[in-house]
């Protein structure tokens, strides 16, 4: 479904503003309360379809070459935005780009620190791309639940460190 917040983009039939269900009421939920607090958060990147990920990665391996490729863009078929759980968020201070700097901004700070109240994690942080295998995003997060993502926030550990606890219990 396609969740009731901003984007950064006008062509609003296409198929990158869908999300999963849950993910799209957990986002317009975050999007809300940033605003309440003066974060003005815009949707970029959600949904991608196999097809949408196969031409994204084959035109970075033909940029870059397929060992860097893949530190920026998943395999198809292995994409969080294929499982409709991943929203790629920006801000007009950053002119909705999707790098670094968007670290740097009130919101991308904002959303570092809050988003796991509202099921988000940053999916992959700077100081762990040695565990998820791909570069630092800022702007990537992805819906996994306030619980799981409340106890990834406090112990700081990515989605695979979690799942290597979980698997212990
Ligand atoms: N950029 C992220 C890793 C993706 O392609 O899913
Ligand atoms: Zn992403």
């Amino acid at each position: 479904v396609k969740p009731d917040v901003a984007f950064s983009f006008k062509d609003i039939g296409t198929e990158k503003s869908l999300m999963r269900k849950d993910a799209a009421k957990a986002l317009e939920i975050m999007f809300k309360d940033a605003a309440e607090n003066g974060i003005e958060l815009y949707a970029v990147s959600g949904y991608r379809s196999y097809v949408r990920q196969k031409s994204l990665y084959d035109a970075e391996v033909e940029r870059v070459g397929v060992e860097k490729a893949e530190q920026a863009v998943a395999i198809p078929g292995a994409s969080e935005h294929q499982s409709g759980l991943a929203m790629d968020i920006s801000s007009k201070s950053n002119r909705f780009y999707l790098n670094t700097a968007f670290a740097n901004t009130s919101e991308g700070k904002w959303l570092k620190e809050n988003a796991h109240r509202f099921g988000f994690i940053l999916r992959y942080p700077k100081e762990k791309t040695d565990i998820t295998n791909y570069m630092y995003e800022p702007w990537h997060f992805r819906y996994v639940g306030e619980k799981a993502a409340r106890i990834m926030y406090e112990h700081n550990w990515t989605l695979e460190e979690y799942f290597n606890e979980v698997k212990k219990i």
